[in-house]
């Protein structure tokens, strides 16, 4: 195990920020939460989001973090020293080995996504998608994702890219692709919003976006909201408890993930400014679910002025955020391989991105040759779900809820006040200890009764 005197620490507070903005903002923000906007309501549902990712995921994102810099290791072997340490049971340890497993089996079908927005790069830098209508952008659409050889292909070239950003280790690794590509991130889509500012659908987007509509609101877009700023803000798959690992206990804990919430949920108010103006403007469906940003999207480039343009700065924006999110998927367990068996990353790194890739090929062909096999069906839970759809749903449904209370009960029952303030380095009397209190009061209430609804509603989904 490595000892925590030797720990990398990050360069700077920025490449921590950069990092773990990175890992938050992916295609759960530039895909998923549009059209689970659309789905749930629009404005309706933003609010919602807001309100529970302040209340529920932003208090987990703190204890994460916290846990991580305290562990001062990979999120397994951080929680089994902290309960050393502090004499608590092992049975917390499961937090660390259920998110790490939820990061390699969120990982394995990330990829294959991420392989769909590399594709649609090239497609736009090609031919662009001059000409596209309705009907040929679901062609363009179901023809991609039924060949696959060619999405094997793109799945392969972007596990390798994080592969090898992996292999170089923090500083020559994933710093440096995170301080050029988030960068990146922000002028593409600032590019892609004031653009969209212009056109004629922005005033409709916005009334769509901002002004919420109860009528559409049921308990479940509570928990859908939840779910969602769960994934959204990388919790409970040990992703920031891992970036947390390498922070250095002068910088302020609190105020980082504060900055990192907010700049994710920006990001996906962002990303919803830059599409729905275009689908408004030519009359395109709003509430399109998966197909939204690759079949919806597309028919505006293709009728646009400038659409060349801005359909490459799309899924360009797009393949950038899969990628800075991936990385943080694959750390936690290629850190967990080096500590236990002391080989190199660079083959460690290889090794376990490998056994990924292989097991996304399970989701690749989920869309193809196996797309009417459902593994689980025989659950009600998993009828009519493919494995791409079962990896999907279990993690986000049960993983991610399992790690989420434990790191809440964890953090806000079994973890002392004092050792929590320490850990935090706030010390009793300064102001902050309020906002410590107020913390831990959701730790301890808000959030596990919240989660317990997440599992409620996956396990019964007819009776919230
Ligand atoms: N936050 C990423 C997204 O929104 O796409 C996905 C993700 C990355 C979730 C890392 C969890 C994680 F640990």
């Amino acid at each position: 195990m490595a000892a925590t005197a030797l720990r990398e620490h990050w360069s700077s507070r920025f490449a921590f920020l950069m990092a773990a903005i990175g890992s938050a903002v992916g295609l759960g923000n530039i895909w998923r939460f549009p059209f689970i906007a659309g789905e749930n309501g629009g404005g309706a549902f933003v609010l919602i989001y807001l309100v529970t990712t302040a209340l529920i995921a932003l208090p987990i994102l703190i204890a994460e973090i916290m846990v991580g810099r305290m562990g001062g290791q990979s999120p397994v072997n951080s929680i089994y020293s902290l309960v050393r340490t502090h004499n608590k049971s092992k049975l917390w340890v499961w937090m660390g080995i259920g998110g790490t497993v939820g990061a390699f089996i969120v990982l394995s079908y990330y990829s294959v996504i991420g392989g769909w927005a590399l594709n649609y790069t090239t497609i736009a830098l090609g031919t662009g998608f001059d000409g596209l209508t309705g009907e040929s952008s679901g062609a363009l659409f179901s023809g991609m994702i039924s060949a696959p050889v060619s999405l094997m292909l793109w799945h392969t070239l972007f596990m390798g890219i994080n592969i090898i950003i992996v292999m170089g280790g923090l500083h020559k690794g994933i710093e440096r692709a995170v301080v050029f590509l988030m960068p990146l991130l922000f002028l593409l889509l600032l590019f892609m919003v004031s653009h969209a500012i212009g056109t004629e659908g922005f005033s409709a987007a916005w009334t769509f976006l901002f002004e919420p509509d109860f009528s559409k609101v049921t308990s479940k877009t509570y928990l859908v909201a939840i779910g969602q700023g769960f994934f959204s803000v990388s919790i409970a798959l040990g992703a920031m408890m891992m970036y947390g690992s390498y922070l250095d206990k002068s910088t302020s804990i609190p105020q980082s993930a504060v900055i990192i919430a907010i700049a994710d949920t920006a990001v996906a108010l962002l990303a919803g400014l830059a599409i729905f103006p275009l689908v408004f403007t030519f009359n395109l469906a709003p509430a399109e679910g998966p197909g939204l940003v690759f079949v919806t999207v597309p028919i505006a480039f293709g009728e646009m002025e400038n659409g060349y343009l801005l359909g490459v700065a799309f899924f360009l924006l797009l393949s950038v955020a899969a990628i800075t999110s991936a990385i943080s998927l694959l750390a936690p367990a290629v850190a967990w391989a080096e500590e236990k068996y002391g080989a190199t990353r660079r083959k460690i790194a290889l090794i376990i991105g490998g056994s990924a890739w292989i097991l996304g090929i399970a989701s690749v062909l989920s869309f193809s040759d196996w797309s009417e096999f459902y593994p689980l069906g025989f659950f009600g839970l998993y009828e009519g779900k493919t494995i791409f759809d079962t990896f999907d749903f279990s993690v986000t449904s049960f993983v991610q809820p399992m790690v989420g209370i434990m790191m809440a009960l964890f953090v806000g029952w079994s973890l002392s006040r004092e050792v929590v303030l320490d850990a935090l380095n706030i010390t009793e009397g300064e102001n902050r200890v309020l906002w410590v209190s107020v913390w831990l009061i959701l730790l301890r209430f808000l959030v596990p009764i919240a989660i317990v609804g997440i599992f409620v509603r996956a396990l019964w989904p007819n009776l919230l």
